[in-house]
């Protein structure tokens, strides 16, 4: 009963796909089945370690384009869908509606960063699947004609995830204190970071909403860490070596809280991607690498940080009340010029969600039909 285009192993099958013949393990056939989800509650409902032998198949065909087996020891027949088959033959696992290749981006991105209207997120999936794209692509876009009412922020975070709180709370506001916690509350430059890197699981994405700028300067700075990693590991492949292997450790301390953790400055994933950077200078502890190692470290350190200053990165716009700029906080590097505190008043609200929830959101999108939209998001972005 065996479809000539499948041959049967002892611990697995190939089978015929396109000009291929990739292998499957039965154990992940077996396990890839589908009565294996409970399709109420859509988690596994089968338990591999409760088989008295490892499977193994009798006979295996194609049928309604999925795969059929039938086993030697049990008396079930598994169907495992073709189109998991192909892409796991293909990209080695499930096709994710959410792994949209990072399109990296350098100085000359301003115009061309998405910018949507509060509203139309709101209230259309096609611009909340838009914003969601274009945070995931480009790790950056603009939230513009935000409503000028309290709950306008957690309206817009709510779209695409609950809000994180950090030891600031739920919100922080961006402004000069009298006593800061934080050089952000201060009318001083503020260095190219990302936020909270002394947090265990530093914040995913981040939403600054400008709700009143009238001051002379204070530029918002950002740059694509991902762009600058990239153009390290193309400089200098053992700097960036450095800087994706050893964590290094970065505090968030005040007079209630003592955070410490220990991040990796380029982060990669494992296929050796860049996916994200942490940086803050002004977070970071002292470093307790090996003495010996730091010979090396802190050279491809400042390279880095210095490769981060060069103009070819960077993209410089004045903060607009109405505003609110949304970020992934792993991945964009963002700063202020100083600015003249009397001048007039400075006041941004910022608040988190997780990239966990942006991708989660735009898998359920991309469910409804509003997946793979890049073209049309720089047709209208
Ligand atoms: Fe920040």
């Amino acid at each position: 009963m065996t479809d000539p285009r499948i041959t049967l192993h002892d611990k697995g099958l190939r089978m015929a796909i396109g000009e291929a013949a990739p292998y499957f393990n039965y154990f992940w056939l077996r396990d890839a089945c589908d009565t294996c989800i409970d399709p109420q509650t859509r988690e596994r409902v089968f338990d591999s370690s409760v088989l008295t032998h490892p499977p193994r198949a009798k006979a295996a065909w194609v049928e309604d384009d999925a795969l059929r087996i039938s086993w030697q020891d049990e008396a079930v027949i598994s169907r495992v869908p073709m189109a998991l088959l192909r892409d796991v033959a293909t990209l080695g696992r499930a096709h994710d509606p959410a792994a949209i290749p990072r399109r990296l981006w350098y100085g000359d991105f301003m115009n061309r960063i998405a910018r949507i209207p509060q509203t139309s997120i709101l209230t259309t999936d096609e611009a909340r699947a838009r914003l969601c794209h274009a945070l995931i692509e480009d790790g950056i876009a603009v939230v513009t004609q935000m409503e000028p009412t309290k709950d306008s922020l957690t309206r817009l975070v709510n779209a695409l995830g609950p809000i994180t709180p950090s030891a600031e709370g739920l919100f922080f506001d961006v402004r000069v204190e009298i006593a800061p916690t934080n050089l952000a509350f201060t009318a001083g430059p503020l260095e190219m970071h990302t936020d909270l890197p002394g947090e265990e699981a530093a914040p995913g994405v981040q939403f600054l909403h400008c709700l009143e700028n009238t001051v002379e300067g204070g530029l918002s700075l950002f740059l694509d860490g991902a762009a600058v990693a990239e153009a390290l590991r193309a400089e200098d492949p053992e700097a960036f070596r450095l800087l994706a292997t050893y964590d290094i450790p970065f505090f968030y301390r005040h007079e209630n809280w003592d955070y410490r953790a220990h991040q990796r400055v380029i982060e990669t994933n494992t296929d050796g991607e860049v996916t994200g950077v942490t940086i803050s200078q002004h977070l970071q502890d002292n470093l307790d690498l090996p003495q010996d190692l730091l010979d090396d470290y802190y050279p491809a350190f400042v390279k880095f940080i210095r490769l981060m200053q060069e103009d070819r990165f960077l993209i410089r716009f004045r903060s607009e009340a109405g505003n609110c700029v949304v970020f992934d906080n792993h991945r964009i590097v963002h700063g202020r010029e100083g600015y003249v505190a009397d001048s007039g008043k400075r006041h941004l609200r910022g608040c988190y969600t997780d990239r966990g929830a942006l991708h989660s959101t735009y898998r359920v999108l991309a469910r409804k039909g509003f997946e793979d939209m890049s073209e049309r998001i720089r047709e209208t972005g």
